[in-house]
């Protein structure tokens, strides 16, 4: 499959990047991930709205305009075809440049992007739900840009891993933030709670939509702190994030969640979300 570098289509095999890119030196980048139902990018603006903040946090230049931008994912999804689902992936370093931490006076942005098949959940893993564990968030304090420094996510993933588990919650000051790579929800007495945005976690894309929907379709759902107590007491824990969608938690560090199956609120805001990606995938404009 092509990819697209600094704006060329390239063998994917064979594309370089220099070992002198601060991507590779200093993890200095920002990326995104987009999901792709039957041919058309899902909240593709939210996810480019949210590039263009993570580049003007980290005052990397920007390289494309919107139109830009929309042809580089155009062009991925074309060299795609329309079977089956894909996620986008866009990254944008600082460049290449001699070896310094402050910022290069000449460096030029390296944009590169690839587009891989997207598998959904398997039905059997939505069935049971996965199982969770809950560790100290040991990542730096703006957790809100999506940077590809993803150290800390990396090892906190790792760790779920080795437990058995498929993400790890992650708590600072005794708050909950977000997962390794996702954001969080918990159900408790009917009501959807997740933790307000701020400079300790991701403003998710998917999260945002599953506030949306919640809102639209009179479900109690409210955007609150949730400390490590309240998150261990939940009727319901969900992780939401645009490659694995709406995932229901049922263990929490070897302990059953609710009823220890996914919950009713789950599975009406799992219907929802479904829906919506079927419209995108008719082609139609507007979600629910
Ligand atoms: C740290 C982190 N939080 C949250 C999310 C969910 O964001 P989105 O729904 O936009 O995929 C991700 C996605 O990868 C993530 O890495």
């Amino acid at each position: 499959m092509q990819v697209y570098l600094n704006g060329q289509w390239l063998d994917g095999d064979s594309a370089c990047v220099s070992v002198l890119d601060r991507g590779f030196l200093f993890g200095d980048g920002v990326y995104e991930v987009i999901p792709v139902y039957g041919g058309y990018a899902f909240r593709l603006q939210a996810h480019l709205n949210r590039l263009q903040r993570s580049l003007h946090e980290t005052r990397i230049p920007e390289p494309h305009d919107r139109e830009g931008w929309q042809a580089i994912v155009d062009g991925l999804i074309e060299r795609f075809g329309a079977d089956g689902d894909a996620s986008v992936y866009l990254q944008v370093t600082r460049g290449v440049a001699q070896r310094d931490h402050a910022f290069p006076a000449e460096a030029r942005p390296t944009v590169f992007g690839m587009i891989n098949p997207l598998h959904p959940v398997d039905e059997a893993v939505l069935e049971q739900g996965v199982a969770a564990i809950v560790r100290e968030d040991i990542r730096w304090h703006r957790c809100d840009i999506k940077s590809i420094s993803l150290l800390g996510n990396v090892l906190l993933r790792q760790e779920a891993v080795e437990a058995g588990a498929a993400e790890a919650i992650l708590i600072r000051d005794g708050l909950v933030t977000e997962g390794a790579a996702s954001n969080v929800f918990v159900v408790k007495s009917g009501e959807i709670i997740t933790p307000p945005t701020d400079e300790c976690l991701l403003g998710g894309i998917t999260r945002e939509l599953v506030l949306e929907l919640a809102r639209f379709h009179g479900l109690a759902v409210r955007e609150a702190p949730i400390r490590e107590l309240f998150l261990r007491n939940a009727d319901e824990i969900w992780l939401t994030s645009s490659t694995k969608e709406i995932l229901p938690v049922t263990r929490l560090d070897g302990k059953p969640v609710g009823e220890g199956v996914p919950g009713p609120v789950w599975h009406t805001m799992r219907e929802l979300y479904v829906r919506c990606k079927e419209r995108l995938r008719r082609g139609d404009k507007i979600c629910y």
